[in-house]
């Protein structure tokens, strides 16, 4: 009868599902068991709350990494009735990289037997379900949510592995296929894509490159030194995969910091948004990173940005910077070092460093400016063109010297735009030379100074960008 073709129906299955608990999230204490029932009450599952899934990577140690109990305490943290589950799958993990990224296909099917298992069972409903998968965990997860009978609600990939799945097809690989929603953070995407630790294309309906995806602040070779000194060798293991991991404690932080959300905003490429140019949260185009995500499907992969601190919390503010370099001879300048200070009603950040690859003659530049403190409304910034710290023949020949009447700044955290206009009318920019100071426009500004001749008149302008708040 049917108890054998159950029985049948769930041998081979080499997975353990661990429901964790909050009081002791990095212990395995209870498994719920594919066909045995009673595995269920007997370890306290909630059938009305949430489900998350988390599934594990690749390990060198055939041990849970450390994040493991820190991701599990924080969902606790966020959602107490939900019901947490570990997939073990680390026999499995721990093999030569290549068998273990072929042993997702195994791993996604027994997590896909045990949701129709729950599903059929216990007429639990997918929509309280969501997988978390971590590298090559994440393709299991996209595995998983393709083979079960009916669609899964959300799948995050952190970092999903990169070796052996840039080139895949999507049926082997995490897709937007693989559940109603897929979100998916890419943190470690460095070097040429057949190297790359995390994949680089996009996978999901969202697709959020922090620091633009490549390597993570913070996960430098200094900052490693720097740890080892404090803390010692034992955490070195962590260090090689600090970026990797980032994508895991961006979720975490998401869970704990509910006020301090991340933003992310959609863009064609991390230049462009260097440039400052991708701010907008005009349809749809930011969204919230981790957790609290909204599930906005586009047809064609969405690629979004964000800066972020080093730490927990990562939150950043983002700003624009639109600048007309106004002169008399014709200049053009690259990578040119410049400190940028931002004063506003809540605090202030001073001196941001930042490189311009370009500035020229009567041309407009727009760059990305971000503070790790939240400075509230911005009354006032300054901006000072710094000299290279490698003497050059041609800066102590010449002075160059740049026209700045306006200096036009969007937020990206408020959406609010500004116009800051110089306080004597002009500006004078000159390399070497102390900042020049830009405030909020007045109703009324002064007639322009000499050498002006703006696109636009500071009346007109200010009145136009005048804040409404
Ligand atoms: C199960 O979760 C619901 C919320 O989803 C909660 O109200 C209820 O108290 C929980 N039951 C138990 C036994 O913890
Ligand atoms: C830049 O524009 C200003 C005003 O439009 C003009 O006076 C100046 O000559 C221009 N500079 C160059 C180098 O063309
Ligand atoms: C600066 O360059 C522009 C275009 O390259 C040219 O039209 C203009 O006459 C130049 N101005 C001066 C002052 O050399």
């Amino acid at each position: 009868g049917s108890t054998i073709e159950t029985k049948r129906d769930f041998e081979g299955i080499e997975s353990k599902f661990s429901l964790r608990t909050a009081h002791e999230p990095d212990e395995d204490i209870c498994y719920l068991v594919p066909g045995q029932d009673d595995t269920l009450a007997r370890c306290n599952f909630n059938h009305t709350s949430k489900t998350f899934v988390v599934i594990h990577g690749w390990t060198v140690t055939g041990m849970y990494e450390s994040w493991v109990p820190k991701l599990v305490d924080a969902l606790y943290k966020r959602e107490p009735d939900s019901n947490v589950i570990v997939v073990d799958w680390l026999s499995r993990a721990q093999q030569h990289y290549p068998v273990s990224a072929a042993y997702t296909k195994l791993v996604g099917k027994d997590v896909a037997r045990f949701i129709d298992w729950m599903e059929e069972q216990f007429s639990y409903p997918l929509d309280n379900l969501h997988l978390l998968g971590y590298s090559l965990g994440a393709h299991a997860a996209g595995i998983a949510g393709s083979l079960t009978k009916n669609k899964i609600n959300r799948i995050t990939g952190l970092d999903p592995a990169g070796p052996n799945f840039e080139y895949a097809e999507a049926t082997t690989r995490l897709s937007p296929d693989d559940a109603d929603f897929v979100d998916v953070l890419h943190t470690y995407t460095r070097g040429s894509p057949d190297r790359s630790i995390g994949i680089q294309k996009p996978v999901g309906h969202i697709d959020i490159y922090p620091n633009g995806g490549g390597f993570q602040p913070g996960c430098n070779l200094g900052e490693a030194l720097r740890l080892i000194a404090e803390k010692g060798l034992g955490d070195v293991d962590q260090l090689v995969k600090c970026s990797h991991e980032r994508s895991i404690h961006l979720f975490i932080d998401s869970l704990l910091y509910k006020d301090k959300t991340n933003v992310a905003y959609r863009c064609n490429a991390k230049e462009t948004f260097e440039k400052g140019l991708c701010l907008s949260c005009r349809k749809n185009r930011c969204n919230n990173l981790g957790y609290t995500v909204n599930k906005v499907r586009a047809k064609r992969n969405t690629k979004m940005y964000l800066k972020t601190r080093s730490q927990m919390p990562y939150k950043v503010f983002h700003y624009q910077v639109k600048i007309h370099f106004f002169g008399k001879a014709n200049v053009t300048k690259t990578n040119q070092p410049f400190l940028v200070s931002l004063y506003g009603t809540a605090s202030e950040s001073k001196n941001i460093a930042l490189v311009l690859p370009e500035i020229s003659t009567n041309k407009t530049s727009s760059f990305l400016v971000y503070t790790e403190v939240n400075i509230g409304d911005l009354l006032m910034l300054t901006l000072q063109w710094e000299k290279e710290s490698i003497f050059s023949w041609s800066d102590w020949w010449t002075s160059y010297t740049f026209d700045i009447q306006r200096v036009r700044v969007k937020a990206g955290e408020t959406q609010k735009k500004m116009v800051f206009c110089s306080r004597d009318g002009i500006s004078y920019l000159r390399k070497g030379k102390e900042a020049a100071v830009f405030v909020k426009c007045m109703e009324k500004p002064k007639k322009r100074g000499p050498g002006g001749g703006g696109e636009k008149s500071c009346e007109k302008t200010s009145s136009q960008h005048h804040e409404s708040a």
